[in-house]
């Protein structure tokens, strides 16, 4: 069965290739890609060892003069410093206009190896190789990468579409099991904005899921990347409907912020989010208990978080003033009025907080606790 996708992008269109075990063909396809003879690999210190260096020793073996670039794993490197010591080091290897850059490794590598492959030069062709389920289902797709400022996450970037990704889910063998559960979040998120059956298949198999099965991934991540990518195709650079893929991410994003980024993974904030939204969605958009209990179901059989209710300290309210994706006084997000519906809206600020109190029934401003 052919599960191969692709981003329909006139010529910057793109395949998305799903291949178990896929690591020869992996480095056939970046050997077609380097026409300089020539090929910079960006990773982490964990997916180094783990995966890249193969690729990085195949590719020798096929002749190929292969840089191997790794940064320390996680967040806070996911910076300008690192963008710094990453040119440096691709200028030191003689980097020309047509040598590719493959992001192999989770949504940091690709966001960060996407940016240099952005700028450096102008731009240079770049592959993305995720291996988390966050950035196979989410990151790899859509061409947005970037680094964080001290100022906040992601606000320096820029739209570059990669050649093509490739997607292995065998790599998620040796992810830890919360790090599945939190990019299986995502995976919820797009069934609920396109896909009822989706959250069926994932309730079903939440177990099988958790514990990186092949083929039970087989059956999810194609489907819930194909969401993503239909909608890149028709917005790429989210002047509408892209924008409904931040479901669940405003009250996500603020969640995450109030705990300093430690201690609640993205893709549990996003589902605390996306709780939030079911209940908000409920009262103003008519979503139906059934399409609540639906999305809820693949979320409970996931065993991610449901205190979001608990968790909304005035604190995590202040955050929302500061989302980047707001215009003005009005907080932009997602509602849903049914399963693979969902409408953007464009809430006045105190309205939502307002709301959002009252549905987890705490004092909405900080001047008043
Ligand atoms: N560009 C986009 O559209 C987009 C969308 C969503 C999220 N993001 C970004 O993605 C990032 C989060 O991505 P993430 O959740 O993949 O985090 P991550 O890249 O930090 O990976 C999580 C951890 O898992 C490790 N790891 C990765 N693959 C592994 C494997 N196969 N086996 C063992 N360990 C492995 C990493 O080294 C890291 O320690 C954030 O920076 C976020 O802003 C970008
Ligand atoms: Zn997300």
């Amino acid at each position: 069965m052919n599960y191969d996708l692709s981003v329909d992008l006139g010529e910057r269109s793109y395949p998305i290739f799903f291949r178990p075990h896929g690591q020869d063909e992996l480095a056939e396809r970046v050997l077609g890609e380097a026409k300089t003879g020539k090929v910079i690999i960006i990773t982490d210190k964990n997916v180094g060892p783990l995966y890249a260096q193969g690729l990085a020793d195949s590719l020798r073996n096929r002749g190929l003069r292969v840089a191997l670039l790794d940064f320390p794993a996680g967040e806070p490197h996911k910076n300008l410093d690192t963008v710094r010591r990453i040119y440096e080091r691709c200028l030191q290897f003689g980097v020309d206009r047509e040598t590719p850059i493959v992001g192999f490794g989770g949504g940091v590598v690709g966001d960060l190896a996407g940016f240099v492959a952005a700028t450096l030069l102008r731009g240079l062709p770049f592959i993305q190789v995720p291996t988390t389920i966050l950035s196979q289902v989410d990151s790899s797709v859509g061409g947005k990468v970037g680094v964080n400022l001290a100022e906040g996450k992601n606000l320096i970037g820029a739209f570059h579409q990669p050649k093509w990704v490739l997607i292995d889910p065998q790599c998620l063998a040796t992810l830890g099991i919360d790090e599945r559960r939190a990019g299986l979040a995502e995976a919820v998120k797009h069934g609920a904005l396109a896909d009822a059956d989706l959250l069926d298949e994932i309730a079903q198999n939440a177990d099988a899921l958790l514990n990186a099965d092949v083929d039970s991934l087989m059956k999810v991540l194609p489907r819930a990347v194909a969401i993503k990518a239909e909608v890149v195709s028709q917005d790429e650079e989210e002047r509408g409907v892209r924008a409904t893929l931040n479901l669940g991410h405003t009250l996500g994003h603020a969640f995450e912020a109030d705990c300093g980024y430690r201690g609640l993974r993205h893709g549990e904030a996003v589902a605390l989010g996306l709780r939030a939204i079911l209940q908000i969605s409920r009262s103003r958009m008519g979503l139906s208990l059934r399409a609540e209990e639906r999305i809820s179901a693949a979320l409970d059989a996931l065993d991610l978080p449901s205190s979001w209710a608990e968790r909304m300290r005035p604190s995590v309210l202040d955050r929302v003033d500061l989302d980047k994706k707001n215009l003005g006084t009005s907080v932009r997000v997602v509602l849903l009025r049914d399963i693979g519906d969902p409408v953007v809206v464009a809430m006045p600020r105190d309205e939502f907080k307002e709301q959002v109190s009252a549905l987890a029934g705490v004092k909405c401003s900080s001047e008043v606790v």
